[in-house]
């Protein structure tokens, strides 16, 4: 098991892909940390799903756009299971305006949730690894739309493309310390973000007939590829941006 015995945070682990990153993390040996903005009966649950599995696992409500939230995130990590060894970076949020339209306040949002909450617990976290002098991992979630474009996106996009700059950059600086820095690329991943593109058959088809493997992706799949890069067998990995897509972006 590739993560035994570590302690992970996982935001926005309420559904999708935190869900599917946290079930991997779990069965790999990992006790948990799950955080979500919404109270939802999917959150409790897969705390219970967790313990089940014989890990342990606290739910922690708050919103990673939030610096006290963030702490907070952190504060009951460390006080409930002990020193966290990894973070993953996944709450965010997608919304779809044309250009045109965007106003301030969509922009900001959107900047806030994505790439300011990742910005902020990055911070948060490694202050706190380096002052128990530990090392620790980090992983970052972007979007396939880092590299291909769709409609209305000028404020998500972006937004997922600064995340490979902000974990290139921090990886460097934290090299030194021991913690090891990288970002997955989702491509098609069937969650409740996207579920009105896979309800659709004409948009389903279009958009799945891009992809090499011709399916969308599971959130398993990517909690598989997050569980890599955070263990120890991806020990000399960091500052990295993976595209786990099916092949989308190379077809
Ligand atoms: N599903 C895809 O096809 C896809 C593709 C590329 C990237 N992504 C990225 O993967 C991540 C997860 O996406 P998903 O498809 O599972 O989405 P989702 O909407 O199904 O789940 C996201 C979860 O994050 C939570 N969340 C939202 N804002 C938050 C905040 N401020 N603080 C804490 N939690 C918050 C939501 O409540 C929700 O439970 C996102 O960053 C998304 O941009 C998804």
């Amino acid at each position: 098991m590739k993560l035994q015995g570590k302690i992970a945070v996982v935001t926005g682990a309420g559904q999708g892909i935190g869900r599917g990153i946290a079930e991997i993390f779990a069965e790999q040996g990992a006790d948990l940390i799950l955080n979500d903005v919404v109270p939802s009966k999917g959150l409790e649950e897969l705390g219970d799903w967790i313990r089940g599995k014989g890990r342990r696992a606290v739910t922690v409500l708050g919103d990673v756009s939030l610096r006290s939230d963030v702490e907070q995130i952190f504060d009951r990590g460390w006080a409930d299971l002990g020193p966290v060894d990894i973070l993953v970076n996944n709450a965010g949020i997608e919304t779809i305006i044309p250009f045109l339209d965007l106003t301030d306040e969509q922009w900001q949002k959107v900047m806030d949730t994505n790439l300011k909450s990742q910005w902020m617990s990055c911070q948060s976290f490694c202050k706190r690894v380096i002052a128990d002098s530990r090392k620790a991992s980090i992983v970052n979630i972007g979007s396939i739309q880092a590299a291909r474009v769709l409609p209305g996106r000028t404020h998500y996009a972006p937004s997922k493309l600064a995340v490979e700059a902000l974990t290139r950059n921090i990886s460097a600086e934290m090299g030194s310390h021991g913690i090891r820095v990288n970002c997955v690329h989702p491509g098609l991943i069937d969650t409740p973000m996207i579920s009105w593109v896979l309800e659709s058959p004409n948009l389903r088809s279009q958009v799945v007939g891009q992809i090499s493997l011709g399916r969308p992706g599971l959130p398993r799949e990517i909690g598989s590829v997050v569980a890599f890069l955070a263990s120890e067998e991806a020990a000399y990995v960091t500052g990295q941006s993976l595209f786990a897509d099916g092949g989308w972006v190379g077809k």
